[in-house]
């Protein structure tokens, strides 16, 4: 009888380690963007409206109901956190983060360290400051202090016109923060991408401020996906994205974000 109990115990405990191995096993892949594990992790910068915000504890945006179109057609599932900017970018270098989505702009040195899906919006600089401010371009914004979310394009474009080490431009790790020392009067002007200078000038009528367009200044740039260099998603993401902006899906999401038709045309690949 004893025998025999230890007999059943060795096969259950041999049974048992094969099963945890295997589950082991399943883990593993579930990291490495294999096409087993289907939940991928996003990393954003939620101070962004109106592409990623956070309401009632959850990240809300543009951005949010694009790339959940795109990872359903492309059959993941998506778990957005806002890890904040600099996390994010570096979650998504060391691929502890399978995604960055966060109005992130393509551009040739980013290309350096990471893969981007095609682009999926058209954006550009644009000035925020005081109604009474005399800035009318940005040219104006020389010795002026200017407010810029860190390690942005709106930092670079700043420093492409006043300098890289100048003192007078002022970095914030969130895009809010920047928008902040602006209402201190930390800075007298704020750069950064046109959809969120606009909105927020729209939605704090009581911070007296405008936006100012400088179309000959600035250039355009495109947001797209941001993935680990050489990832399987880029592909899968591309060919989702293309199947979203042909069927309406891309549309459908713009119009509820922006209120106007986007130009569907100059994105798809
Ligand atoms: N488009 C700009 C860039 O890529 C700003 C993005 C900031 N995004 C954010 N979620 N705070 O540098």
């Amino acid at each position: 009888m004893y025998k025999m109990t230890a007999k059943i115990s060795m096969v259950l405990i041999v049974c048992c380690i094969f099963i945890l191995s295997a589950c082991g096993q399943g883990s593993k892949e579930a990291n490495s963007n294999g096409s087993d594990n289907k939940t991928l992790s996003v990393g954003t910068e939620a101070t962004f409206a109106p592409f990623e915000f956070m309401k009632k504890g959850k990240v809300t945006g543009f951005d949010v109901d694009l790339l959940n179109a795109v990872a359903k057609e492309a059959g993941y599932e998506v778990k957005i956190k806002n890890t904040g900017w600099d996390t994010m970018m570096a979650g998504v270098q060391d691929e502890s983060i399978d995604i960055g989505m966060a109005g992130i702009t393509i551009n040739k040195k980013r290309l350096k360290t990471y893969d981007f899906s095609h682009p999926y919006f058209e954006s550009i600089n644009m000035i925020v400051a005081p109604k009474d401010s005399p800035i009318e371009n940005a040219k104006d914004l020389k010795d002026k202090r200017i407010g810029v979310q860190n390690g942005t394009t709106g930092q670079m474009a700043s420093e492409a016109l006043f300098g890289e080490n100048n003192k007078n431009i002022l970095k914030y790790e969130t895009s809010a923060m920047a928008f902040m020392a602006l209402e201190n009067g930390d800075v007298e002007a704020v750069v950064t991408d046109y959809a969120v200078a606009k909105e927020y000038v729209e939605k704090n009528p009581d911070k007296n401020v405008k936006t100012i367009d400088d179309r000959t200044n600035f250039t355009p740039e495109y947001y797209g996906i941001m993935f680990h260099k050489d990832s399987k998603l880029k592909a899968k993401f591309d060919q989702a994205l293309n199947k979203i902006l042909d069927d309406g899906t891309y549309t459908e999401i713009y119009k509820k974000w922006f209120g106007t038709e986007p130009d569907v045309d100059t994105l798809k690949a």
